[in-house]
């Protein structure tokens, strides 16, 4: 989309930028709600949709004014229906996947209608694995209206449901036909779920260098302005110390903290592309790099989710902001990087409000760091052999940038010595 009607300045988009969103058919522009037609119309030219159904939840729906995007894209002719889920997890189960095919069948959605999610990352995830498997497969339009979803769950094409306490068990890699990203909708957002998304920009900071590295080693750039090193002058840590420097309060939305935003999220996604390029189907091993500190998020998750909903209890940026808090204590004790990048990551954290211990993210519940590395070691995808793989930060490059990470094996044991006198 070419215009912006928003009092939210969007800069041009660089030429690595465009590239990547365009593999991704992702279009991020403040406002983007508000004209969905335009939007659906520019994305789709020729192959307008007829039928729309939309998948959503009350709050997402509420916020984004979801009523006045449904009519708009009725006045346009598209036959637009209404299915809504419960909010959060509640909504990644099997129950809510058939309401979505009953939805679909009543609307009469064909193959080449769509399904457009519009809501967090549990509404996407949900919404993109119903629209991989109804009818093998129907058109599927995300538009993520959380912090997290935005840099993280639209993009990449892994969708889902949990099943039996699992999370996520049951799911495929279904890469959305096109993204729309509105940074408006995060105005609405609760301070806790706009904090969470910064926990998975500043993991984005702390892999960035290596993330290029990988995705240079795959690339000849016969055009100079498609390569990192001219398209990207300043890293995205630049950019986060930039955003504290500012002065502007960053700790919920308001129009000044999202414009200091858009160029952080704006390279948060382009990485994150940049990683699924390489390695789409987290086949290749360049992708396991977003691991950084979900390990111990995940077992942190594991260790306190409510046993009868499946509920989290402490949000899942919460606890990877605690988690890299634990990759780089757990990096410094065996010499990989100096305290000065621990206090870094620490001060990083802090002033977006985030927990940096497990204390602060559940005061008053018995931790023990030795329960939560068990969880580690059931950790289907990086356990093995009775060791566990981490990605861990690397010394930090001669200027100083946190930046660098890589896979490192180690024994439950080790773990447990290091961290437990940290705890
Ligand atoms: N597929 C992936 O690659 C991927 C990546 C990361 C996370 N995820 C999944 O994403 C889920 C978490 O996503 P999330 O953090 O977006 O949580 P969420 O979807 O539960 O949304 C968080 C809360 O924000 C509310 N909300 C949504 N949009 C709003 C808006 N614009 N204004 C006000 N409130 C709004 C929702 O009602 C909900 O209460 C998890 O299930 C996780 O597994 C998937």
């Amino acid at each position: 989309m070419k215009t912006t009607r928003f009092p939210l300045p969007l800069s041009p988009l660089d030429a690595l930028t465009q590239q990547l969103f365009a593999q991704l058919s992702l279009s991020l522009c403040p406002g983007l709600l508000q004209d969905m037609p335009t939007w659906l119309a520019e994305t789709f030219q020729g192959s307008v949709t007829r039928r729309l159904l939309i998948i959503s939840e009350p709050q997402g729906w509420e916020a984004c004014a979801g009523s006045a995007l449904q009519e708009a894209c009725n006045a346009l002719g598209i036959d637009t229906t209404v299915c809504l889920l419960p909010s959060g997890e509640a909504a990644k189960t099997q129950t809510h996947l058939e309401c979505i095919y009953q939805a679909a069948s009543d609307a009469g959605l064909t193959r080449s209608d769509a399904l457009l999610a519009l809501g967090g990352g549990c509404i996407t995830d949900v919404a993109g694995f119903a629209a991989s498997t109804y009818m093998r497969g129907t058109r599927f339009i995300s538009c993520p209206t959380t912090l997290l979803a935005q840099v993280d769950a639209s993009v990449g094409g892994k969708v889902g449901i949990n099943w039996h306490g699992r999370k996520n068990h049951i799911g495929s890699f279904y890469p959305a036909h096109a993204v729309g990203i509105d940074p408006l909708a995060l105005l609405s957002l609760p301070p806790a779920v706009w904090q969470a998304g910064w926990a998975e920009i500043i993991k984005m900071a702390a892999i960035e260098a290596s993330i290029i590295a990988a995705y240079t080693h795959h690339q000849t750039f016969a055009d100079a302005a498609l390569d990192p090193k001219h398209a990207w002058p300043k890293t995205l840590w630049m950019m986060l110390q930039e955003c504290l420097a500012s002065g502007t309060e960053m700790t919920h939305p308001t129009l000044d903290s999202l414009a200091q935003l858009l160029p952080c999220l704006t390279r948060a996604i382009a990485l994150k592309a940049m990683v699924v390029a390489i390695d789409p189907t987290e086949t290749r091993g360049e992708r396991m790099l977003l691991n950084l500190g979900h390990t111990f998020a995940h077992a942190i998750e594991t260790e306190t989710r409510d046993p009868d909903s499946g509920e989290e209890v402490i949000p899942h940026g919460q606890a990877v902001s605690v988690g890299l808090m634990m990759a780089f204590q757990l990096a410094q004790s065996l010499g990989r990087v100096p305290a000065s990048d621990v206090e870094r990551l620490n001060a990083m954290l802090a002033a977006f409000q985030l927990p940096t211990t497990l204390y602060e993210a559940l005061p008053q519940y018995p931790w023990s760091i030795t329960s939560l590395v068990k969880h580690c070691q059931h950790d289907k995808k990086n356990a093995e052999n009775n060791t566990i793989r981490f990605i861990l930060p690397t010394l930090s490059s001669a200027n100083a940038q946190v930046g660098e990470a890589s896979p490192c094996r180690l024994s439950p044991q080790a773990v447990i010595e290091a961290l437990t006198p940290l705890a």
